[in-house]
């Protein structure tokens, strides 16, 4: 196996916090929970669009969670979603959401009301605003990723991290960890099912992404509405949504990448935003594994998610799709309970990650045994951000190089005058 190089070292997350925020932050004394074993969660849900409704939908269909309040800078989306929850609560014998804060300074407005935990699912670029106002208010927190857009943003993330620790629980949204299928193929190869690992090769290849439009919205609202278009608001789409599996190389390397190569570029998708549309990349990891990873964004209806690491004993496969397999001298098949009863192995490997993330979740709230996965958010975001300087820049690019540059992204929409 890769020898562990152990993430961001302490060191570089105060010198940088302290740059980033110049604050410490100090979580209010006594508003963080106690332990509450019996009681119903009431979530807060920061962003209401397509996957906070997904989280928060997790979340009452696999706990005994409710949703109780919701946040939006848009008004339509806020009635939808409040619509929602209203009825499937109410299928399940639970509370209506009591209240609805909407605009720019709404995320303000939700953490101080009486919910247990705040769903961010805002664009990435509010991401550490967000965060550090729930952690401010005491409340545990479940932070979509990416964390950030910028490597300033990871940083504040990171300090975040130190001052939660203890005080509250917080989750960052990489859910594939939790998958079942996924964790036992992480866990074989961890154990050396396939030996020391020597190199990787993975890919998200994913369809083009809906363009939002309401009627007699301003340009600063399209543009924020088509977050995901745009590089200050959404990342890229190497941060954004290719995360996932720099993510899974970080997690089953337990590592974060020393310097890439990378080049990117927009040649199909040109209509809309300053996002690529195809990505390739090169990881240098610790011990010499290099990892490659491919990525395209345009196609009208065709994707494929996987990966691959490869050893002296074999090789490993993973995809969204659902085959989960290792192939070599510690053979293994995801699903292989099915395979024995005559059928062929139909796993949804994805399908368990996100509900079982949402109940150890809640479990941690109830117990009172906090997680705290914003550092590692914080490292694998920067991994991202790494391979996108890299070809931003068209040079190979360091992981100290990166976290010197003290990057920081500011929009130009004025979002007080939004919503
Ligand atoms: N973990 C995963 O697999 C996964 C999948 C999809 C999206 N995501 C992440 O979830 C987040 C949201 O993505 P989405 O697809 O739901 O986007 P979306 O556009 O559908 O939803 C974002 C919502 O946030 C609202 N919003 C925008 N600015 C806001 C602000 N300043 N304050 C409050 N609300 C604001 C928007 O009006 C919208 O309702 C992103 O970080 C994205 O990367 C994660």
């Amino acid at each position: 196996m890769a020898k562990s190089v152990g993430p961001i070292g302490r060191r570089e997350f105060v010198k940088s916090s302290v740059a980033a925020t110049g604050t410490i932050l100090i979580t209010k004394p006594g508003t963080a929970f106690s332990a509450r074993a019996n009681s119903t969660i009431n979530i807060g849900l920061l962003g209401c669009g397509g996957r906070g409704n997904s989280v928060a939908g997790d979340f009452v269909n696999h706990t005994d969670a409710q949703v109780t309040v919701l946040a939006d800078l848009f008004a339509n989306r806020l009635e939808s979603t409040q619509k929602r929850f209203n009825e499937l609560q109410q299928k399940k014998g639970r509370s209506k959401v009591s209240k609805t804060f909407q605009g720019p300074s709404a995320y303000l407005d939700i953490v101080e009301s009486d919910v247990d935990f705040v769903l961010v699912a805002s664009p990435p670029y509010f991401h550490p605003l967000h965060l550090k106002a729930v952690l401010d208010a005491g409340k545990h927190v479940y932070l979509e990723k990416p964390v950030s857009t910028d490597v300033r943003g990871c940083m504040q993330v990171a300090s975040l991290a130190l001052k939660a620790e203890g005080k509250v629980s917080a989750e960052v949204g990489f859910q594939i960890r939790y998958g079942s299928h996924f964790s036992e193929l992480t866990r074989r190869l961890w154990d050396g099912a396939i030996g020391d690992i020597a190199c990787v090769h993975g890919f998200y290849f994913a369809g083009d992404l809906p363009r939002q439009s309401v009627s007699g919205m301003s340009p600063a609202e399209a543009k924020m509405r088509n977050w995901v278009f745009s590089r200050i608001l959404g990342g890229d789409i190497m941060v954004e949504q290719n995360i996932h599996v720099i993510d899974a190389y970080n997690w089953v390397l337990r590592a974060h990448p020393l310097r890439a190569e990378a080049t990117a570029a927009r040649k199909v998708r040109t209509d809309i935003g300053d996002v690529s549309d195809h990505w390739i990349v090169t990881y240098y990891y610790p011990n010499d594994v290099r990892a490659s990873f491919m990525a395209t964004q345009f196609l009208p209806s065709w994707g494929t998610v996987g990966w691959r690491f490869f050893g002296p004993d074999g090789f490993s496969e993973a995809f969204y799709s659902g085959d989960l397999n290792i192939q070599g001298k510690n053979p293994w098949v995801a699903g292989a309970d099915s395979m024995a009863a005559g059928k062929k192995p139909e796993i949804d490997p994805l399908g368990d990650a996100t509900p079982l993330k949402a109940q150890a979740f809640v479990k941690s709230i109830k117990d009172g045994n906090y997680h705290n996965q914003l550092k590692q958010g914080a490292e694998s975001t920067l991994s991202a951000i790494l391979g996108r300087q890299a070809a931003y820049e068209g040079r190979e690019m360091t992981w100290g190089e990166l976290l010197a540059s003290d990057q920081h992204w500011e929009t130009d929409i004025d979002v007080t005058k939004l919503g």
